[in-house]
Order: C-alpha cells, then sequence, then structure tokens
C-alpha cells in the first residue's frame, strides 16, 4: 500500500510538471514516505531525516517533505522537531503534495494530515505518459483502504483511519486503463481487502455507495480480456461461499492468497483481537484448498506478542506446518503507540522473542524448500520483474533475470542479453529449489503487445 501511495504521488507530480531527478545532487524536492507498522520502520525516518539536512541546506531553494503513516501520526510536530523539513503530509492527503512542494518553494511550511472519510482521496488522475509506474507488466489497484478491526497490536486503524471501498465503476475504469496499457496483472490493494464494501452491503446502501460484494467484484474484473488478477492482504474472517468460489472459478485470479495467521495459539489470538481461532483458520485453509488444489498461501506471523508462552509458540509451529505455507513474512512483536497491546503487563523478553523468531524462520526456510523442490520439472510463467539480485558470474552475452510464477514464487533464469525485458511473460522449466526463489530455464517468451524492447525500439511479431 505504501508503494503504491509513493506511485500516486509520483504521477500526481508529473501532471504538475515535475520530473524524476535520478540523483540526488541533481533534485530540488525530495519525499521521504513512511511506515509505522513496526519501532525499527518508524525510527527510520529520524536517521534519514538526519542525513539530509546537508542536502537540504548546499542548494537553495530544495524542498524536503515528509508523507505516510510516520507523517499522519506525527503531524506538525515532525516541523517542530526537524527545522529543515518543509512539509508533511497525511495518508488521506496525497492529493495536496504538488501545492505544498509549491507552496514550500516560496517558503511555506505546512503539515495536512486531515483525516477524512470522503471518496475524494481516490478521485486520482489517470497516469501520466511519461509515468511507467513501478512495476513493469503489472500494476497495483487500490479497492478499500482503512481498516475498521482494531487488532490490539496493530497501529494501521490509528494511521490508515476508518474503512472505505471505491465505487466499483471507478476501479473496472482504472483496471481498464492499466491493462490497455500494457499490464496484464493487477493486484487489488487494501488493508483488509475483502472488507471490501462490507458496510455499505449491511446497510443495504450498496447500490448508493456504487459497491458490490467482494467476490462479485473480482468477477467483474475478471471479465477484462487477458487480466489477472491478485488480491493482497485478506483476513480470514472476510471469506464468505462466493470468495472461496471465485478461486474455483475465476481463471484470471491466480493460484496463491497472502493470508495473515499472527498465531497459532488460541489464546493468544484472542489477545490479538483476531476474531478467528486456530481450528477456524486450518477451515477457511481446507476450504481454499478444496476450490483450488494447488493453492500456494504465504502468511504473517507475530512472535513474542504480550504474554506468550513457549506452548503458544509451539501451537504456531504445528499450524505453520500444517498449513504448509509456502512462505511467511514473521516480525518480533512491536509495542506501537495507542494500541490495547502496548498496555499489556507481561512482556517477553527480547532474547526469547528473538530465539522464537529463529525457530520460526528455520522452519519456514525447510518449508518453502520443500515446497520449491516439489514444483522442479514443472513449466511455469514468469511475469519478469528485472535482473536478478542474485550474483551473476557468468555475465557476457547472457544475464539474470528474475520474476514471479503464478504462485507468486520469486524465479531466476539466464537469457540472452536483451532477450527478455521487464514486464515479459517468460515460459520457465524449473529446474533447481533453493529455500529463497527457484531457478529455471528459459523456453519460450511472450512480451505484451505493444511493448517496446529495451533499446525503446518496437519488436515485431514473433
Ligand atoms: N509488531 C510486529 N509486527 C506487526 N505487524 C503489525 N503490527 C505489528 C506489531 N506491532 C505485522 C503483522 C501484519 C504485518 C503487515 O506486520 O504480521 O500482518
Ligand atoms: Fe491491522 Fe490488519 Fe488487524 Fe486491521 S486487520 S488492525 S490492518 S492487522
Amino acid at each position: 500500500m505504501n508503494l503504491h501511495d509513493t506511485e500516486k504521488v509520483e504521477n500526481l507530480l508529473h501532471h504538475a510538471g515535475w520530473r524524476p531527478a535520478h540523483a540526488l545532487d541533481t533534485a530540488d524536492l525530495l519525499l521521504i514516505n513512511t511506515c509505522s507498522i513496526r519501532e525499527k520502520a518508524a525510527h527510520r525516518l529520524a536517521s534519514d531525516l538526519g542525513a539530509l539536512a546537508a542536502w537540504r541546506a548546499a542548494a537553495a531553494g530544495r524542498v524536503l517533505g515528509v508523507g505516510g503513516c510516520v507523517a499522519q501520526q506525527e503531524g506538525d510536530a515532525l516541523l517542530r522537531r526537524f527545522p529543515h523539513l518543509d512539509f508533511v503530509f497525511g495518508t488521506h492527503n496525497l492529493r495536496l503534495v504538488p501545492e505544498l512542494a509549491e507552496a514550500a518553494r516560496s517558503g511555506a511550511r505546512r503539515a495536512e494530515t486531515a483525516e477524512s472519510r470522503s471518496l475524494e482521496r481516490f478521485d486520482l488522475p489517470e497516469r501520466h505518459p511519461e509515468f511507467a509506474g513501478h512495476t513493469p507488466g503489472r500494476a497495483w489497484l487500490t479497492v478499500m483502504e482503512g481498516c475498521d478491526l482494531f487488532c490490539s497490536f496493530c497501529i494501521v486503524p490509528l494511521t490508515r483511519g476508518r474503512e472505505v471501498s471505491r465505487p466499483a465503476a471507478a476501479i473496472l475504469a482504472e483496471a481498464r486503463a492499466h491493462v490497455a496499457r500494457g499490464a496484464c496483472e493487477l493486484t487489488l490493494l487494501g488493508q483488509t481487502v475483502n472488507a471490501y464494501g462490507r458496510h455499505a452491503l449491511r446497510r443495504d446502501a450498496a447500490a448508493e455507495a456504487g459497491t458490490l460484494p467482494f467476490a462479485a467484484l473480482l468477477g467483474e474484473l475478471a471479465r477484462i480480456p487477458g487480466v489477472r488478477l491478485r488480491y493482497t492482504s485478506p483476513h480470514p474472517i472476510f471469506f464468505d461461499e462466493a470468495l472461496v468460489r471465485a478461486h474455483a472459478e475465476l481463471a484470471p485470479l491466480q493460484p496463491h492468497v497472502h493470508l495473515p495467521l499472527q498465531s497459532g495459539s488460541d489464546r493468544v489470538l484472542a489477545r490479538m483481537r483476531r476474531r478467528y481461532d486456530a481450528a477456524g483458520y486450518l477451515g477457511l485453509v481446507e476450504r481454499l484448498r478444496a476450490a483450488r488444489p494447488d493453492l500456494a498461501l504465504s502468511t504473517d506471523l507475530i512472535v513474542g506478542f504480550p504474554g506468550e508462552t513457549r506452548a503458544d509458540f509451539e501451537e504456531t509451529l504445528r499450524l505453520v506446518r500444517e498449513a504448509g505455507f509456502a512462505d511467511s513474512y514473521s516480525f518480533k512483536y512491536s509495542p506501537r503507540p495507542r494500541t490495547r497491546a502496548a498496555a499489556f503487563p507481561d512482556p517477553v523478553a527480547p532474547e526469547e522473542a528473538q530465539a522464537r523468531l529463529e525457530e520460526l524462520q528455520t522452519l519456514q526456510r525447510e518449508l518453502t524448500l520443500a515446497y520449491h523442490r516439489r514444483r522442479v520439472g514443472e513449466t511455469t510463467e514468469v511475469l519478469v520483474e528485472g535482473p536478478s539480485r542474485r550474483a551473476d558470474p557468468a555475465g557476457g552475452a547472457s544475464r539474470q533475470l528474475s520474476g514471479r510464477d503464478p504462485y507468486h514464487r520469486v524465479v531466476n533464469f539466464r537469457a540472452a542479453t536483451g532477450a527478455v525485458a521487464p514486464g515479459d511473460r517468460a515460459q520457465v522449466r524449473l529446474v533447481e529449489a533453493t529455500p529463497h526463489s527457484l531457478i529455471g530455464e528459459l523456453w519460450r517468451v511472450q512480451r505484451p503487445p505493444g511493448a517496446a524492447d529495451e533499446r525503446g525500439q518496437p519488436i515485431g511479431p514473433g
């Protein structure tokens, strides 16, 4: 969601006449988009801003702004704390960035962090022709924002505000525009994406709000020719039968779901206010796998939540094994200001939390490797992101590329220089499994219609 907010701001700035500088020395405007989900992320802002004081002072007219969840929380306190900071924009105020940047050039220092429930924040201009976005071949698409669930550990409801869903017509129009521009894969975004439209539905006001049940929205999007769909992140309690069935019936829906679990212990889940228990979660996993037997699942987990005992943690290990996650993101609990859990009296010792994190990550590495090994021999389609992050010792006439397959696994493969570009779909045979990615051999490439090759020349058929 944050990365997509960065895209939205970049697009707005393109429309206001700004262009990317590519290097700090030549930049006139620098924006930091912040995250406050854990303390470490929030702390980075102070060190980044400290390091940028010299940049801001080195030339007249330079402008420095901060947005995102830390900006939302701190507001104008940031302006007081950092005298070289020009402006602050909150999570509901992206549209004001061009105006704030312009005002800063004439010396105004402003913080705009008003929260609103209005849909105005979604009224954003179309992609500027000179702004390609960050994800060749793919596009993010906001369908809802905010969260009303208030899990006891989570700061998101406080930084992102209440749940607001966009009208389906606007989502469909944006989706069609992305596909017309050559994106084949759309990822629907929302803090609890499958809560989309639920409030209007409950109030019997869906027609007025222009929303649909989430599964019906997926159904409508799936009719766009050539599209592939993902959504992130859903909450386990908002999977109705229609959404489970969508995974069986909608061919464009990719066979991967990121399904945050957080803990495998019922006691901890209750204290986290997650509103499901381990059996309910596993039941959902079974229903999803019954609908789509090859579905890959990934998850988020927190260790060291206040009061988590060794026995609770072992329940998490057990559930992770049982669900057979292809991947997971695990974190040590980090107390966040103004959340309920921050006042819980029974913290887990940091060394214990660290040990549990390592144990969980070791288990996940084994599970991921096992999953990858089962895939070796398959042919899969990789949506190419760009050069691989892996070392490329061979180099020369070929290079390592990387992308994701339908199951959202990272696949690396080698191709002749220039033969494959970001956004291409490469048919790859999987030949080797590692704990973090799969290694494949290129078989065939399909380039989106109208795309240019790396030298900027349109390529002909074949
Ligand atoms: N401490 C640790 N992890 C957290 N997450 C959210 N809040 C916290 C916190 N206070 C994790 C959850 C969530 C992911 C985005 O970040 O696992 O799913
Ligand atoms: Fe945070 Fe997700 Fe819980 Fe909402 S549902 S409070 S975003 S963890």
